[in-house]
């Protein structure tokens, strides 16, 4: 069976690679992203395996079909760049990796939030340098700290755990509150507006939808103790980057560690070392001292890599056995 991946990156060949039963599958790796215009290099492919910024709009999703395509396998949890009523009307299936590896998420954020506020990236630069002073360092510590998790689903429940581990008191809101296991770590819930007021670190690990667009606004920062701590692991979207700006600019928050980036397509997953830094707002966010930015590596570990690999290899091998997908992976049905 021919699947044509696109957006390849290095830890895909050698994730998907060493999976068992790749080897019934003739891999047609590409480098560049799928969309309208690149289509037609998946001619002769029953599968196409694709991640968050490949673009399957409907134009896109009829080219797949006339040549032949029968399955689309995200290699990801989000489907926003999927037209999933188109993919239905042509009779393609979606299918994805709905959890890979909670952990790698939420150990990312804390390990963010422990390098900005211990100043680690700032102290390891200067070591390098000869420099051992310890002027500007100083940080806080989590102990006997407020932390507030926006979202208490898969990633959420696991960073509050690991906040509890610091002897934190953890607040938590949540539309559908996990109360057994709340009572069971000691975690706190209440409404979103108590989190926001009441704590010196806040954690966003809610999904992006119209109503969590801008969740944090300027009039949301307000709320919020001076000095406090923002991490986002989620979507960029989440936060209304020019109003983060100007709180950073009025010294408000203490420190802010990102993972996503409101404007990160076409941006992170890329080297643009060589090109000059279009997008005015992340440059800005990358000359605050206290902003720490990655680019949406928190899944980035080997367990999530080849639990992503498992799954889909599983589902390119349904699709030739002509048995189901893998429970709980198929989109619109
Ligand atoms: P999940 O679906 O297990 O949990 C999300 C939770 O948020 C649910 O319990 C839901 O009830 C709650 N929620 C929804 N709206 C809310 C609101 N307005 N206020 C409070 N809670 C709300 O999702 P999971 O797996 O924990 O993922 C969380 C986020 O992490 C997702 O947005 C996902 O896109 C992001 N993510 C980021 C990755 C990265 O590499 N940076 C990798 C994987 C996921």
């Amino acid at each position: 069976m021919i699947v044509a991946f696109y957006d390849t990156k290095p830890y895909d060949r050698e994730f998907f690679g060493q999976t068992p039963g790749e080897d019934r599958v003739a891999w047609r790796f590409h480098d560049f992203r799928l969309n309208a215009t690149t289509a037609a290099t998946s001619k002769g492919a029953e599968a196409v395996c694709v991640f968050v910024n490949d673009c399957l709009d409907r134009a896109c999703l009829e080219m797949l079909a006339r040549g032949g395509t029968r399955l689309v396998a995200l290699r990801c949890a989000g489907f926003n760049n999927v037209d999933i009523k188109a993919a239905r009307e042509l009779g393609l299936s979606v299918v994805r990796v709905p959890a890979y590896s909670p952990h790698a998420v939420a150990e990312h954020a804390v390990g963010l939030l422990l390098t900005l506020n211990r100043k680690i990236h700032r102290a390891h630069n200067r070591v390098r340098e000869h420099n051992f002073s310890l002027g500007g360092l100083v940080g806080f510590d989590l102990h006997g700290k407020t932390v507030g998790i926006l979202g208490t689903g898969k990633i959420g429940r696991i960073a509050a755990q690991i906040f509890r581990g610091f002897d934190s008191r953890v607040l938590a809101s949540d539309p559908f509150p996990s109360r057994d296991w709340a009572v069971k770590h000691g975690i706190e819930y209440t409404d979103a507006q108590s989190v926001l007021r009441s704590c010196d670190i806040l954690s966003l690990h809610i999904p992006l939808s119209p109503d969590t667009h801008h969740v944090l606004n300027e009039r949301s920062f307000a709320e919020m103790k001076r000095g406090a701590y923002v991490i986002n692991t989620s979507r960029g979207k989440l936060i209304d980057t020019t109003a983060l700006i100007a709180v950073l600019k009025s010294g408000h928050l203490g420190g802010v560690a990102l993972d996503v980036y409101e404007e990160e397509e076409g941006i992170f997953f890329e080297d643009h070392s060589g090109h000059l830094l279009q997008d005015d707002e992340l440059s800005r966010l990358l000359t605050f001292p206290n902003v720490l930015i990655t680019a949406h590596q928190a899944f980035l570990t080997r367990e999530a890599l080849a639990e992503i690999a498992r799954v889909t290899v599983g589902n390119m091998l349904a699709l030739e056995k002509g048995t189901p997908f893998l429970e709980g992976t198929e989109l619109g049905i």
